[in-house]
């Protein structure tokens, strides 16, 4: 395929080619990265290049997979100093289109299955890469088969409905629907574009590392706050912090990497503390940030070893502070942040408070996505005055409620 120079396992280093659509290591079971001659595009690709790009992720074209984009305007999102603390960034993924950073890795999952002819892409999500599939389907004319645990926020339902998703809810997690995905892509014709089990979703979340370095003039920061769910940004900004070492734009400083997590489902910052590299599957997983509600990562051993390589860690945020942290944001920042980028900020203020961080070092935090996508959730959180915590609506767990 074009571009690419071939696919690599994160696991065994196996080289696979990439003239047919790749899922995962065929040995293994390792996530793929997609791999590109950079040594050929050094020659050719200076940092003066971008200047006068057009501002979206596509202006890094050299190093995605295509040259022929279905673009709805996804990346090159603000990154503005706080009004408190100028060492502190908040790059505001929310102003994505479809409102989070979901767009960027469907936006180039769904290009290349459209170079890859492939009719049918089915996910299972917790809501925001739904909706960034199914628009990008839309706008490709490609079928989007999606399963959702039935209490995602109402936003991501409604969405997917409107861009013509077929849409099965589910009485469960989203590891329930990765399960019925998995049962039926072979009778259904449907290629799995999950988390890490395709390779090119990892190439949309590196433009932000690629943005990260050119938006702070290329000096990475200190530490980079990633709210964690499955981990596609978190590994995309270090692969994209490796190939721009190799094309000579920054040198070998890392930022520490910073996983966080809400405790109702922290299945990552437990093996982190007990110094394990794999995560357990987390039992009873609830939490209002959606997103973050994953029990089990897939690509768990490369965002525990970005943990320890960056000299990051991984912290935990309740329910209670990441609703502070919306409001916080919000009335003090003008930034209405999703719940999962808040606990951002709720993390940001533990670690320096724990002094592993100083108030002087230069950080980023993600806001993934808008708060205008959890309306239902933030509203329901300041009627009671505090968060509700988003849980199976019966016991029923893994059953369809309502199947297309
Ligand atoms: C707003 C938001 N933030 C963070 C995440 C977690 O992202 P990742 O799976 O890349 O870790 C999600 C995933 O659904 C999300 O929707
Ligand atoms: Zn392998």
């Amino acid at each position: 395929m074009g571009k690419i120079a071939y696919m690599e396992c994160s696991k065994c280093g196996q080289h696979i080619g990439a003239d047919r659509p790749q899922t995962v290591c065929p040995t293994d079971g390792g996530s793929l990265y997609v791999r590109y001659d950079l040594a050929s595009i050094n020659k050719k690709f200076a940092r003066d290049v971008l200047c006068g790009r057009p501002a979206n992720m596509w202006r890094y074209r050299e190093v995605l997979p295509s040259d022929d984009p279905i673009t709805l305007g996804e990346g090159f999102t603000p990154m503005a100093p706080s009004r408190h603390n100028p060492n502190v960034y908040i790059k505001d993924e929310g102003l994505n289109p479809t409102g989070s950073f979901k767009a960027r890795g469907l936006c180039a999952a769904v290009t290349m299955a459209r170079e890859y002819k492939l009719k049918k892409l089915a996910v299972p999500s917790a809501g925001n890469a739904a909706s960034a599939l199914a628009a990008y389907c839309a706008a490709a004319g490609i079928e989007a088969h999606i399963f959702m645990p039935s209490d995602v926020p109402t936003a991501n339902y409604v969405e997917c409905k409107s861009y013509g998703a077929k849409v099965t809810l589910v009485d469960g997690l989203i590891s329930d629907c990765a399960r019925m995905v998995n049962e039926r892509k072979a009778a259904e014709g449907w290629f799995d574009i999950s988390t890490l089990k395709e390779p090119f979703r990892v190439e949309g979340k590196k433009t932000m590392g690629y943005e990260v370095a050119e938006q702070l003039n290329w000096k990475l920061p200190d530490a980079i706050f990633y709210p964690t769910g499955g981990g596609v940004g978190l590994i995309g900004m270090w692969k994209a912090f490796e190939e721009m070492e190799q094309l000579g734009w920054i040198g070998k400083e890392r930022p520490k990497m910073i996983s966080v997590q809400a405790s109702g489902c922290a299945p990552v910052v437990k093996a982190w503390e007990q110094h394990k590299p794999v995560a357990e599957a987390w039992q009873n997983a609830q939490t209002l940030a959606a997103g973050l509600r994953v029990p089990k990562p897939y690509a768990d051993y490369i965002i525990l070893d970005i943990l320890r390589k960056s000299n990051g860690t991984a912290i935990a945020v309740s329910d209670d502070q990441i609703f502070d942290a919306v409001q916080e944001w919000a009335s003090q920042e003008g930034v209405f942040a999703a719940p999962e980028g808040a606990a951002s900020l709720a993390a940001y203020k533990i670690l320096v408070e724990q002094k592993f961080l100083k108030a002087s070092d230069k950080v980023v935090l993600f806001n993934t996505g808008s708060g205008l996508k959890y309306i239902d959730v933030i509203a329901n959180a300041m009627e009671n005055g505090q968060p509700v915590t988003a849980q199976p609506a019966s016991r029923n767990i893994g059953g369809i409620i309502q199947p297309y």
